[in-house]
């Protein structure tokens, strides 16, 4: 039980103060309680012996209630007190853990690379760092705090107990086992009602949040009556399970009451009849009878923990089984480096998986500095998988790929990603304002800069037009702008960091053919120093490019300068005169 728990040790190693704090406080908080028991006892006690004596006055009866009463009252302020600062400690070390778990959970995520993220789904990973640690969260603070305190209660209970009477002390806590064992039930038949409804919970948010990204689709094909129908039948099932939820709810609290005055009332029975044998006066009963109260919730609270720690089991056990996943990909170097001369892919192999066609084979070719190199290719042909390969998001499966002749894998990753503007081909921008969109990758950069890359990727004279011009906000995903403009975006993005590297994955698509000479003559003048790798399905694109090759399911077919590649008069040629025949018309 403790192996996958463990992990979590170190978290109360560095609280350690919160959490000795916190125990003595739960002992604290229990000795002033049993403190207010005794003297409601004593109270009884003074009330049944004067009665029974006559001999004391009534005013001197009064005064010495009135003290058990502030003796009782000043008990039960401080036993609070100490209660308040159990949670204050003990909560408090929870939240921190969980608030510690959550950045160590996150920093991995961010170390993990590529292939991870491809066979784990989105879901997987946000349960994780949400459900899963405040799942953990429930052991590291209630489920210790309410065990410290049930043992405390009980060995300080039990002892003050005993010394009134043995067998009444028997009779009382005989039914507490059952009411522990029977909660532990119970509960674990709530939780597991609990887990289908927030199952069912998170299909309702996906489906909606689907409605809500698919809508342009779904309004253009009138979907929009059966989508409601389908959201109606989701929310149907989630309201069934809530209902089967609140119904055992509802049985709970009851139970625990019956439970706890069947030992009430065994209590008065067993004590009456020793009371009237002599054995134990009637504030023992009196006492007893507050003894039960205390005890039923910390009992019930054992069934409780102990599923709640079975559950924070299973939790960490997941968090556990991706907090020790390494990365392939990792920085091994941190020495200082500066991209300087050349890219070359020497017999180049990849494959997605093991079992998958190779979407790369025995690539070659060879960049120097400042030149620029062309990828065309249907679709399909792994233009977009080169690009990856480049920015290390995935390792070859054969072959090397060799930065200034020091293998990929052996370079400072950071530093090298530090020089590469990279723009992906499906272009994304976060919900923010444009200006912190395109400063991403250079948040020291000028403003000067900024525009600078904005006229450069062409989209300065669209910005300026909105009404917040560079503040504008551009909604989530993009929604805001135009496909072409968010291309633009991203292309400045990339500027900005003035790259030594510069990877246009098909990023100029939805931009018409004059901005796009626009762009690439930008380039050319202010990147001169700049490798690029222009990717594009338009010969247009890479038509001023120093080398050109031509990808088709994965190999490279053909190879060569735009005039080479025209004399040629294979598929590259072929594609050009289909395309300009597009234009003319
Ligand atoms: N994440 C992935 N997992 C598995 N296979 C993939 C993945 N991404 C791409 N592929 C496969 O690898 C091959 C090459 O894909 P790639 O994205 O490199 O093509 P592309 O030339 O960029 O195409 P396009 O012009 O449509 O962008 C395709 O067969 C594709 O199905
Ligand atoms: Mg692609």
């Amino acid at each position: 039980m403790r192996s996958e728990l463990g992990h979590l040790n170190k978290y109360f190693f560095k609280y350690k103060k919160h959490f000795i704090g916190g125990i003595i406080c739960v002992a604290l908080s229990n000795v002033f309680s049993v403190f207010g028991a005794i003297y409601v006892r004593n109270a009884f006690d003074t009330v049944a012996s004067s009665l029974k004596s006559n001999h004391h006055i009534l005013s001197d009866l009064k005064s010495q209630l009135f003290i058990y009463a502030l003796i009782i009252l000043g008990a039960a302020i401080v036993r609070g007190i100490f209660m308040f600062l159990m949670r204050q400690s003990l909560i408090v070390m929870s939240r921190n853990i969980e608030y510690d778990l959550k950045n160590e959970i996150y920093a991995q995520y961010q170390k993990l690379d590529t292939s991870f993220y491809r066979t784990n789904n989105t879901g997987d990973m946000m349960n994780r760092i949400s459900e899963d640690v405040s799942r953990v969260r429930m052991y590291v603070g209630p489920a210790i705090m309410y065990l410290v305190n049930l043992v405390v209660m009980f060995i300080v209970l039990i002892a003050s107990m005993l010394q009134v009477n043995v067998e009444l002390t028997i009779w009382v806590i005989t039914p507490l086992p059952i009411l522990a064992i029977s909660i532990y039930y119970v509960n674990d038949f709530i939780e597991k009602k609990s887990d289908a409804m927030q199952e069912q919970l998170s299909n309702v948010t996906s489906f909606v949040q689907e409605a809500f990204s698919g809508l342009r689709v779904i309004k253009s094909y009138s979907k929009e009556h059966s989508i409601t129908q389908a959201f109606e039948k989701e929310a149907d099932i989630y309201k069934s399970k809530s209902l089967a939820l609140t119904f055992v709810d509802a049985l709970w609290f009851p139970s625990i009451l019956l439970l706890v005055g069947i030992s009430s009332i065994l209590t008065v029975y067993i004590g009456g009849k020793q009371a009237i044998a002599g054995e134990i006066s009637i504030g023992n009963i009196a006492e007893f009878i507050i003894y039960i109260n205390m005890l039923s919730f910390p009992v019930t609270s054992l069934g409780w923990a102990v599923s709640l720690i079975q559950r924070a089991k299973a939790s960490q056990t997941r968090i556990n089984e991706f907090l020790h996943v390494q990365p392939t990909i990792y920085n091994t170097q941190n020495n200082v480096y500066e991209f300087n001369e050349s890219i070359k892919f020497n017999n180049v192999t990849f494959k997605y998986k093991v079992e998958s066609a190779e979407a790369l084979s025995s690539i070659q070719f060879d960049i120097k500095k400042g030149d620029s190199l062309g990828v065309v290719g249907s679709t399909g042909s792994g233009k977009s998988t080169l690009a990856q390969l480049m920015l290390r998001l995935y390792e070859p499966t054969e072959g090397h790929i060799y930065i200034d002749d020091i293998p990929l894998n052996q370079l400072n990753l950071s530093a090298y990603r530090q020089d590469i503007g990279y723009v992906p081909q499906d272009v994304f921008l976060f919900s923010d304002t444009i200006k912190n969109n395109m400063i991403f990758g250079e948040e020291n950069a000028s403003e000067i800069d900024m525009i600078n890359a904005a006229k450069d990727a062409a989209v300065h004279d669209n910005i300026i037009e909105f009404a917040d011009t560079y503040e504008t906000m551009v909604g989530e995903r993009g929604i805001t702008l135009s496909g072409g403009q968010k291309q633009r975006i991203a292309i400045a993005r990339a500027l900005i960091k003035k790259p030594k590297l510069l990877i246009l994955d098909d990023c100029l698509s939805a931009v018409d053919a004059e901005t796009e000479e626009q762009i690439l003559s930008n380039l050319k003048t202010h990147l001169n120093q700049t490798t690029s790798i222009i990717i594009s399905h338009k010969v247009s694109s890479v038509i001023n490019c120093d080398e050109i090759i031509v990808l088709d399911k994965g190999q490279i077919i053909e190879r060569g300068n735009h005039n080479f590649l025209i004399n040629q008069d294979g598929y590259y040629a072929g594609l050009y005169s289909k395309q300009m025949k597009e234009t003319v018309v």
